[in-house]
């Protein structure tokens, strides 16, 4: 369990277009660190490149997890090393059920076989606010923005992944999910796994204490400014173009 996330003066492209303009983050094993910034940014794109999206190229620096260079390791052997990505908007897959899926996943990731799999996923679920029949739905089609990141948490929940990274868990969520999803990745922490949590509300903590929560917030496909978790509040009463005048000239 554990190892440390090493990302240094990552520069990452889309189409040829550079996103990530020199990303410096280090996650140690157990850590909270939250994620902030405008839309564009370059949340979801450090996300994905950590994950290693096959659209997103790293054209400097570097990834290291667990002491590995990870850079161009493809993404289910990044999978396989620990890390585990919700993403912002879960793809639709049709065809492939629900419980086949997440059978598979546990199989690939953890050996589990499928009786073993099985019981675990129909607990697990039920504890998710799962009904066993949405477990036979083919995956994400017609799920509801809730719906979807309780699944992306479940898969999470099953995996307990070693470093979870999740892109705004919280968008379309209702109250109720939105609690469900905080409490579950305040206990995905809690047993060992580190996160990186994107997210523009920093009320989803709300269990967490802000000493442990390392905030960082990005501008500009940079990491600007990093502080305690005392600073989600600041930014959210000044929002980010008064706090840029604190760093970076308030442009
Ligand atoms: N597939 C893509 N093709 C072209 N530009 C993209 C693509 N994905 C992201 N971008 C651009 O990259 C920038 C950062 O996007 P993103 O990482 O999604 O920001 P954030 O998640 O912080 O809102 C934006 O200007 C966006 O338009
Ligand atoms: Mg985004």
């Amino acid at each position: 369990m554990g190892g440390t996330l090493i990302v240094e003066d990552l520069h990452s492209s889309v189409e040829g277009k550079e996103i990530l303009r020199g990303v410096n983050l280090t996650v140690k094993p157990g850590e909270f660190h939250v994620v902030m910034g405008p839309n564009g940014s370059g949340k979801s794109t450090l996300a994905l490149t950590i994950a290693g999206h096959p659209k997103y190229e790293v054209t400097g620096g570097r990834i290291v997890f667990k002491g590995r260079d990870v850079t161009k390791m493809p993404p289910h052997e990044r999978a396989k090393l620990g890390i585990f990505l919700a993403f912002q908007q879960p793809h639709e897959v049709e065809g492939v059920r629900i419980m086949e899926f997440l059978q598979q996943v546990l199989a690939e990731l953890k050996g589990m076989d499928g009786a073993e799999a099985y019981d675990l996923i129909i607990r697990t679920a039920k504890d998710m606010w799962f009904r066993e029949e949405d477990l036979y739905r083919p995956i994400n089609v017609g799920f509801s923005g809730g719906e979807r990141k309780r699944l992306e948490l479940l898969q999470a929940v099953l995996i307990k992944p070693d470093l979870l990274i999740l892109d705004e868990p919280d968008s379309g969520v209702d109250v109720d999910s939105m609690s469900l999803i905080s409490r579950k990745i305040e206990q995905l922490n809690e047993e060992g796994t580190s996160v990186i949590l994107i997210t523009h509300y920093g009320r989803i903590l709300k269990h967490l204490e802000p000493e442990d929560i390392k905030v960082h917030v990005m501008k500009d496909g940079r990491i600007v400014m990093t502080r305690g978790g005392e600073f989600i509040d600041e930014i959210e009463r000044r929002g980010f173009q008064d706090i840029f005048k604190d760093c970076c000239g308030g442009d």
